[in-house]
């Protein structure tokens, strides 16, 4: 066990997490000028707007709370960002949500246009699971984990996970809906990512059972704490901070935690999940400190 950090240890620990993912994905992406360059460069331009990269984050620092190596797992991180960043450039659609604006710039669409978006989003989609695939190739990681990776990341990522919560997200504009129906939007629209990000993470770290279950409750509590605070974001946010246009869910007449409990107590929801969350985490020691940093951070987050 190492000693406890301290909060500018976990912050300097998290930015350099973020440092390695993107010197992964400058890696892993095709150059922009590879032939057909008009897609290589759009798959660069909303990769590299200045995400949060919280999901692999998310992965890497649950390997290392159940005390794996988290270097050998970066190509699974980083391909969990590229699932997210697919999900975001279909989500700013005409189509579906209409935003013009992501993570501070124009949205894909508006600068490349709506076909070249679609096809952008299913490339980082497939490339996702090459991704992951290459985990294979390194000595600590059994082809048997990483094909059980590749099942969970594939049931999370499809229509009875993140894109089911987009269905339902969809179907539920302009429409009063009850809560169960709003926490199965949250639950999977968002939490279901964050959940495989994080039993990743804890599978390819070699994790026990029980450690990765355990995990699996912080995540689903950590995923529905980050969307209320999103929806609070999206009424109570800064344009400079969240890069986003204020009040898209409300001109979409979207079933948010906001609409149906209103700001207070939609606060105090997210504060109990993170109370959860945190939790869930009461069996491990100080390698899940950073974990624990996140969970703590997501409250009063302002991007
Ligand atoms: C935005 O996710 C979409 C949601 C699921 C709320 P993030 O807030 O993590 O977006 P980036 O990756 O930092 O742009
Ligand atoms: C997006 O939820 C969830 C996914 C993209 C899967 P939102 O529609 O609330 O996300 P933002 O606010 O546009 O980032
Ligand atoms: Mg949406
Ligand atoms: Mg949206
Ligand atoms: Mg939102």
């Amino acid at each position: 066990m190492r000693n406890s950090m301290n909060k500018e240890d976990l912050k300097r620990e998290i930015n350099d997490k973020v440092r390695s993912i993107d010197e992964a994905l400058e890696k892993y992406l095709p150059g922009g000028e590879e032939i057909p360059s008009e897609i290589h460069r759009s798959m660069r331009y909303s990769i590299f707007a200045g995400g949060k990269r919280l999901r692999p984050v998310l992965c890497l620092t649950a390997a290392e709370a159940v005390g794996g190596d988290s270097s050998s797992l970066l190509p699974a991180a980083c391909a969990l960002e590229l699932i997210h960043t697919y999900s975001l450039i279909h989500d700013d659609l005409p189509a579906m949500d209409n935003d013009d604006f992501r993570r501070g710039k124009p949205t894909n669409h508006k600068v490349y246009g709506e076909a070249m978006a679609i096809l952008t989003g299913d490339a980082l989609l497939t490339m996702a699971f090459g991704l992951i695939a290459e985990c294979s190739t390194s000595g600590d990681i059994t082809p048997e984990t990483v094909i059980r990776v590749i099942r969970e990341v594939s049931a999370a990522a499809g229509s009875q996970g993140m894109i089911g919560g987009q269905v339902v997200d969809i179907l539920s504009e302009n429409k009063s809906v009850d809560q169960d129906r709003l926490k199965y939007i949250h639950d999977h629209k968002t939490g279901a990512l964050f959940k495989a990000s994080i039993r990743t993470g804890a599978l390819l770290g070699r994790g026990s059972e029980e450690q990765v279950e355990s995990l699996s409750i912080f995540a689903e509590n950590l995923g529905l704490a980050f969307q209320i605070t999103d929806d609070i974001l999206d009424i109570e946010g800064e344009f400079q901070k969240i890069g986003k246009t204020l009040g898209s869910d409300e001109r979409k007449h979207k079933c948010t935690y906001p609409a149906v409990f209103g700001l207070q107590e939609s606060k105090a929801l997210a504060g109990k999940a993170v109370e959860r969350a945190l939790l869930s985490l009461r069996d491990f020691d100080g390698r899940a400190d950073v974990l624990r940093y996140i969970a703590k951070y997501l409250l009063d987050r302002d991007r």
